[in-house]
């Protein structure tokens, strides 16, 4: 395949101007901090012959309305929450003469953007031949601060090299133009009213400003824009304030305007001065180069964390550095906010966040980004009450039951078979706890937030689960969803059971380790939670006699029932079919022995210690047999055990498979959004799959293998205060230990001490 892209280590480059991939482009262009997301779009919107997708968003502002069904039974989820596209910023429309640029009408040549992972900006370059006769020579460099988490900020810069001309610049804050949906495909969001109403208008020499609201979740948005370093006016028009300037230009001259950009939201009018702060907060913007070298700061240290490099492939570091950039711009960092599906590049899944962040992304966090890992974990506490009132809907009596898929902690699924029927969240997100705590030490965490989600997903499991007479009294977990979404209410997903397991001990150690460590703490948790150690002991039980399929011929299967399935050989489905969700009913897929993404692999990557290496060898072959991959978090996971396994040539594939899915669009839907959750996953891939990271009770552990495609590859990983630099080789690995304490890790299962 031609590559779309320059292979570059730090950047992503399109030259020229394709119309056709316009869309895709706009999800890779994408700008994000976290809070604020700008779509890739062109400054002037559109181009003739070409389709947008047009993109502002802010993480976890949303609109909701009921969800219709046809038919309504008890305690289905109730509303659609639907990230807003907020009011756009980011245009610069420029007119030559009159002119209107127009990448699909003028003469413009040259044409390249680039994505600068390094410096955390988006520019863009062109030469402009107008009709008039004058060549113009444009940049144009967009950021969204990372140290900054309400302003964005542009620059254009024009030169004439040739002729003269009268150059007029707009610039607007207008209601975002809102693409339709696909009404077939459930991952895209349609048939939805996705309009913000206005506010309020703002127009007054070098700031424009508008204010919109919600229809129903009461939410009120702000942005202002001062435009900075060229005189203008401002005027409000019927739905959007616009500022123009117009100069001459001619040979020789040159034009530089700066805009910063400030967006604030609140919800149910928690900040009555929203309004007043955000045109504050415009004007108040450090200048255009500061925002520049703090972005470059923010990013220095992000890439140092990471330590990532690979020899011998620039396709695959390019790949790698594009998907850790991507999440890195994607993640919530107020405790607040958590990390959707498409992360702030798309409308993709609605915006909502599911057991992604915790299964896939938060490992990359918790290694190289400790800090932003615990910020996602507070999201987590944050939506506990909406956890635990969704629980007692469901008819738990006790526990908390997060939502399958949401932005504000409320259940938003509504196909409850493959969504809240996904117990396996609750597990997930015990799990990363867990990890964190391991890895971070944070006991400041754990008594504030991680024991009480620790304690009440476990009871959530307890309260689900019972000791099956028909099992010999072990503890079952009946009629639940795991991650493979083509295998729902099935029971004994081995996967849900062992999280659920986990998850039991976990909270009985936690709240043991408090009671010696914080006995303040505790009997505040104690109190507040009706919580004795007898119940403890009581999951303890449960943990121990935790019922696991038993193997037919060596075969787990992945819950009580798959090997019952009727045989569906993936090589008699035709490859226009997949994914399998949009081609066949739901009862056609549940019925076949057939995977979205296979649990029993996931469950060997994580659980490693349950089975043996010949169990997961033989394992590997026949859910590799089974699995369509439709789902994107799928490769990752088999490129790792792969790698365990020895099969190093298989995985070295399912690696590539996914390095760079969104980079060459492999899934053709791109244009939605980018695959978060995939993207973290190559780092796992890398660090668990080819470097044999594990590490759990204070040990550390490599066992590094290089694919004969690369010459070497490198990365860091934090643990427990020391940062390691592993770098490998065909020859042998090497460890250093870049920061922190002195530590003893394991390489290949022989120790070795950094100091
Ligand atoms: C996957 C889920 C995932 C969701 C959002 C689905 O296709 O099956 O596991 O959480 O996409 O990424």
């Amino acid at each position: 395949m031609e590559a779309k892209f320059p292979y570059q280590p730090w950047e992503i480059t399109e030259l020229g101007f394709s119309a056709k991939d316009l869309r895709e482009n706009e999800s890779v262009f994408a700008l994000g901090n976290g809070f604020i997301g700008m779509r890739g779009n062109l400054e002037e919107g559109s181009a003739t012959g070409a389709d947008t997708i047009q993109g502002s968003f802010l993480n976890g502002v949303f609109d909701s309305e009921p969800i219709v069904y046809g038919e309504k039974a008890y305690g289905y989820a109730k509303n659609h929450e639907t990230i807003c596209n907020v009011m756009d910023a980011k245009s610069l429309t420029l007119f030559a003469d009159g002119e209107r640029l127009d990448m699909g009408l003028s003469d413009v040549r040259d044409h390249r953007r680039v994505l600068d992972m390094r410096t955390g900006v988006l520019r863009r370059g062109f030469a402009w031949h107008t009709k008039g006769g004058a060549v113009l020579e444009v940049e144009m460099t967009r950021l969204v601060s990372f140290t900054r988490q309400e302003l964005a900020a542009a620059r254009l810069d024009v030169k004439c090299p040739e002729g003269v001309c009268t150059l007029t610049v707009e610039s607007a804050v207008a209601p975002a133009v809102i693409a339709e949906g696909d009404p077939n495909d459930p991952r895209n969001a349609a048939g939805k009213d996705r309009s913000l109403t206005l506010a309020g208008l703002f127009a007054e020499d070098a700031v424009i400003a508008m204010e919109q609201k919600t229809k129903n979740s009461g939410f009120t948005i702000c942005c202002a824009v001062e435009h900075r370093g060229a005189e203008g006016s401002s005027a409000k028009h019927e739905n959007m304030a616009v500022w123009k300037t117009e100069i001459k230009l001619r040979a020789g001259e040159s034009f530089r305007l700066d805009k910063s950009i400030c967006y604030m939201a609140a919800r149910y009018d928690e900040e009555p001065a929203l309004w007043e702060k955000t045109l504050d907060g415009c004007k108040a913007a450090p200048d255009f180069d500061t925002l520049l070298q703090e972005q470059r700061a923010s990013l220095d240290a992000f890439w140092n964390g990471a330590g990532l490099g690979i020899e011998g492939d620039d396709a695959l570091l390019q790949g790698l550095r594009f998907n850790l950039f991507h999440i890195f711009q994607s993640a919530g960092r107020d405790g607040r906010r958590n990390i959707a599906a498409k992360g702030l590049t798309g409308e993709g899944y609605e915006g909502h966040t599911f057991w992604d962040t915790e299964a896939y992304i938060l490992p990359v966090f918790i290694h190289t980004d400790p800090a932003l890992a615990r910020k996602l974990l507070e999201y987590r506490y944050a939506i506990l009450p909406k956890a635990r009132e969704r629980a007692r809907e469901l008819g738990h009596e006790k526990g908390a039951l997060y939502a399958w898929r949401t932005i504000d902690g409320e259940e938003c699924s509504a196909y409850f078979p493959a969504g809240t029927a996904q117990y396996h969240i609750n597990g997930d997100i015990a799990h990363a706890v867990c990890e964190y705590y391991d890895a971070a030490q944070d006991l400041d965490f754990l008594a504030k937030f991680g024991a009480e989600i620790l304690v009440e997903t476990a009871r959530l499991y307890y309260d689900l689960g019972f000791f099956s007479a028909v099992k010999n009294g072990r503890f079952v977990l009946n009629c639940v969803t795991g991650p493979d979404e083509y295998n729902v209410m099935v029971n004994n997903n081995v996967y849900t059971n062992c999280v659920a397991e986990e998850n039991f001990r976990s909270a009985a150690e936690a709240m043991a380790l408090l009671a010696d460590k914080r006995p303040q703490d505790y009997d505040r948790l104690c109190q507040a939670l009706a919580f004795h150690p007898a119940e403890a002991e009581l999951w303890l039980v449960a943990a121990d006699r935790m019922y696991y399929p038993a193997p037919q011929d060596g075969i787990y299967p992945q819950d009580d029932d798959f090997l019952n399935r009727k045989p569906w050989p993936l090589s008699t489905i035709p490859a226009d079919k997949h994914p399998l969700l949009i081609h066949y009913h739901g009862l056609t897929i549940y019925r076949h022995m057939v995977c979205k993404q296979a649990d029993l692999i996931l469950a060997m990557t994580q659980y490693g210690d349950r089975w043996t290496m010949e169990e997961k060898k033989k394992n590997f072959a026949f859910y590799d047999g089974v699995t369509t991959h439709d789902s994107s978090l799928s490769m990752a996971v088999f490129s790792i055990l792969a790698n365990e396994i020895g099969e190093v040539g298989v995985g070295y594939d399912y690696f590539m498979s996914s390095a760079r899915l969104d980079l060459d669009d492999m899934h053709h839907n791109t244009k939605d959004g980018l695959h978060m959750a995939n993207m973290a996953g190559t780092w796992t891939g890398l660090v668990r799959g080819f470097g044999g990271m594990r590490c759990k009770n204070g040990k550390l552990s490599f066992a590094p293998v290089c694919p004969p495609q690369w010459k070497g590859y490198s990365f860091c990983v934090g643990y427990r205060g020391s940062t390691v630099q592993v770098s490998v080789h065909a020859e042998g690995a090497e460890y250093k230990l870049l920061s922190g304490e002195p530590i003893t890790i394991l390489s290949h299962g022989k120790p070795v001490a950094l100091r």
